[in-house]
């Protein structure tokens, strides 16, 4: 079993900044995080980005772990701008299944994930599936009806490893994307999909920050 006990990961790095200065310049009104952990990572610049603005804006967190949901309830329950949820983003039928993620291992010898085995990875998906086994499957659609929007303005993808495309797509026509772990199997699919959409375009990216992150605008928000 999970527990709370996670390290933040986003916290006073060049993405932990970048998602202060995308909310301060692009003033989202609601915003998804999908894998808040405890709330002491991305959180944090999401809230702070919100406060040094002064913005009319609500930020719905998901995370599906319990120790870690209650951490982050505990964290971030002084802004009522903040709703946690506790849900998987979406249901499982989207998720990577063990024959792509097969295919994916064996499409991408030059991503951090070759380190591992496919049987690894497989073993993990189905850890993720089992950890989020008692919860419901809409936390994305709970979201945006929590905060009375058909889509979110912002949305953070950093959820589980196997799920990054099946998010994006619930928030396609969001404004603005903010992919962690695009090198990677978490976003790499959602990444190469974001970059010969037409209505959006890459505004930022950086190989360089653990496997890589990418932000996306839409070009009619
Ligand atoms: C990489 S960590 C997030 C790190 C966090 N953003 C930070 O900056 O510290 C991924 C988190 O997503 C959660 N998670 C995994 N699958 C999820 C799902 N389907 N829905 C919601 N949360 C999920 C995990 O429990 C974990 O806490």
């Amino acid at each position: 079993m999970k527990t709370a006990d996670i390290n933040p990961e986003i916290k006073d790095d060049e993405l932990f900044f970048k998602i202060i200065e995308l909310v301060k310049t692009r003033k989202p009104r609601t915003i998804v995080e999908i894998g808040s952990s405890t709330g002491l990572g991305s959180t944090q610049a999401f809230v702070r980005g919100i406060l040094e603005a002064g913005l009319e804006c609500q930020l719905c967190c998901l995370e599906c772990v319990k120790p870690r949901f209650d951490a982050l309830v505990r964290n971030v329950s002084r802004h009522p701008f903040v709703h946690c949820i506790r849900a998987s983003s979406v249901p499982v039928s989207g998720w990577m299944t063990d024959d792509q993620i097969a295919e994916f291992w064996h499409a991408h010898p030059d991503l951090p994930m070759r380190r591992f085995s496919v049987d690894m990875l497989q073993r993990w998906r189905r850890e993720d599936i089992a950890e989020s086994a008692d919860v419901d499957h809409d936390g994305i659609a709970a979201a945006c009806r929590t905060m009375r929007c058909d889509r979110p303005d912002m949305v953070l993808i950093d959820g589980s490893a196997f799920s990054g495309m099946a998010e994006m797509k619930a928030t396609l026509g969001t404004g603005t994307y903010v992919l962690d772990d695009v090198w990677d199997i978490k976003n790499w699919d959602a990444y190469s999909y974001l970059r010969t959409h037409d209505g959006y375009r890459c505004t930022f990216q950086n190989r360089g920050v653990r496997n890589g992150y990418a932000v996306f605008e839409g070009s009619d928000v």
